[in-house]
């Protein structure tokens, strides 16, 4: 259905110059899900003129929010009181994830993850299932009805967890492949090659993690990387030939222009340098390596001129203990601020769009409003709460109207999510 949506239009670069921003702008969509025009609602053509209106008159109208990393068996697993990563992932992430070999029980959960993210003004994401083939199926099953961009693939661990979130290399691979054959690329689906990380895999599956990639054409793969201290040293142990963590993935081939590692934190020069070279994209997870203690990591040090990292942001939900990516981006900013670096807010709202959906290779699609993207919005209300309102009085200008709602702001904010021109979330107004 051709639908308008109209407020004040606003799309993300990392400078002011490069943001689009229309303070009575409308967005419309057209009956394929796509962006058919945005503009200044004064000079909407003439042939939309009868086309129906949602106005949300002093809203902010802007890219849905790309989540890129979070965990879909974790879904209800937030506020897990481990003592670091490690103790977390044993006494309460694995157990959790064996739930997931129950299709009907993954399908179930499948709905209420994607509730959730769209509550929160997220349109796409780029996911972790568990090793269960059903948990990854329930999800592209779920997103594929709400014509939702998911990434995601089966987790593959072969070591050191329980029999119950347990493959082998062998099968890793076979279950992968027959998903990628299913999944990748109907609709708005992309397959992810998800070794979970080298402390849970033997080296047979990275090494056949490392051939997935190779041979699936457009396909991902996430994995983890340097998150943890007592991480670094269980993989110094597992793998005392290497060079470091990064030199771990980097000799099946793991590192890419495809390949995310979420975190990132505890990395030497050496290892920035060949994630650089290979164009590889680090996720940057705030409120997880706040919640898990697991340390502060440094864009600056990850950006720096002669060899960038290219990075993403992401909730990491259940390490991560909010969906809110506007609750990210504040972390974000305090776990720089304590770096010595202070993000913009324009920088902060590019990551998690237009940013994200770049280094997830779906700039074309989704990340902008513009025509011939997929028309996903979120509709923000920057006076959602008595604290927001009173701060945004003081605002002079759009980036700091902006800022503090990156610093103020979470689900209360979201006042309406589109997902492909279609309105999937509303929230009722007291
Ligand atoms: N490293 C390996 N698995 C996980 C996970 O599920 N969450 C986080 N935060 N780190 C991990
Ligand atoms: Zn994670």
């Amino acid at each position: 259905m051709t639908r308008i949506v109209t407020g004040e239009l606003v799309t993300f670069g990392v400078t002011a110059e490069e943001c689009l921003h229309v303070p009575n702008g409308a967005v419309v969509s057209g009956d394929d899900g796509r962006i058919l025009w945005r503009g200044a609602r004064q000079d909407l053509p003439e042939a939309y003129r009868a086309v129906p209106v949602d106005d949300f008159g002093d809203c902010l109208i802007m890219p849905g929010f790309i989540d890129a990393h979070i965990h879909f068996p974790q879904y209800r697993m937030l506020a897990a009181p481990g003592k670091d990563l490690l103790d977390w992932l044993t006494r309460f992430t694995f157990p959790e994830e064996a739930r997931y070999g129950d299709a009907a029980y993954a399908a179930a959960a499948a709905e209420k993850f994607l509730d959730r993210l769209v509550s929160h003004g997220t349109t796409s994401a780029m996911v972790f299932s568990s090793v269960h083939k059903e948990c990854a199926s329930a999800l592209f099953a779920a997103a594929a009805r709400r014509q939702m961009t998911i990434l995601t693939g089966k987790t593959m661990m072969d070591r050191d967890v329980p029999a119950s979130v347990c493959d082998s290399a062998e099968a890793g691979a076979r279950e992968s492949e027959a998903l990628y054959r299913q999944w990748h690329g109907k609709g708005r689906l992309r397959y992810v090659v998800s070794p979970r990380f080298a402390v849970t895999s033997t080296e047979a599956q990275l090494k056949v993690s490392g051939e997935l990639l190779k041979s699936l054409p457009d396909a991902l793969m996430q994995t983890h990387l340097s998150e943890s201290i007592g991480e670094v040293v269980r993989i110094r142990s597992l793998y005392p030939n290497d060079t470091d963590y990064t030199d771990v993935y980097d000799r099946f081939g793991l590192l890419s222009e495809r390949s995310v590692f979420a975190h990132g934190i505890h990395l030497s020069e050496r290892e920035c340098q060949r994630l650089s070279e290979t164009r590889s994209v680090v996720a940057h997870c705030p409120t997880s390596n706040l919640f898990l203690g697991s340390g502060l990591m440094s864009m600056a040090h990850l950006r720096q001129g002669s060899r960038p990292v290219r990075l993403a942001i992401g909730t990491d939900v259940g390490g991560g203990s909010s969906y809110s990516m506007l609750s990210t981006l504040r972390a974000a900013y305090e776990v720089q601020m304590l770096t010595g670096y202070k993000p913009s807010a324009f920088e902060l709202f590019h990551l998690a769009t237009r940013g994200n959906a770049s280094v997830l290779r779906l700039d074309e699609e989704i990340g902008a409003l513009d025509a011939g993207k997929w028309a996903d919005i979120a509709v923000i209300d920057p006076k959602a709460t008595p604290v927001l309102a009173s701060r945004q009085e003081l605002s002079e200008t759009l980036e700091d109207r902006l800022f503090a709602l990156a610093i103020l702001g979470d689900d209360r904010a979201i006042r309406a999510t589109y997902i492909a021109g279609k309105k999937m979330h509303e929230r009722k107004l007291a």
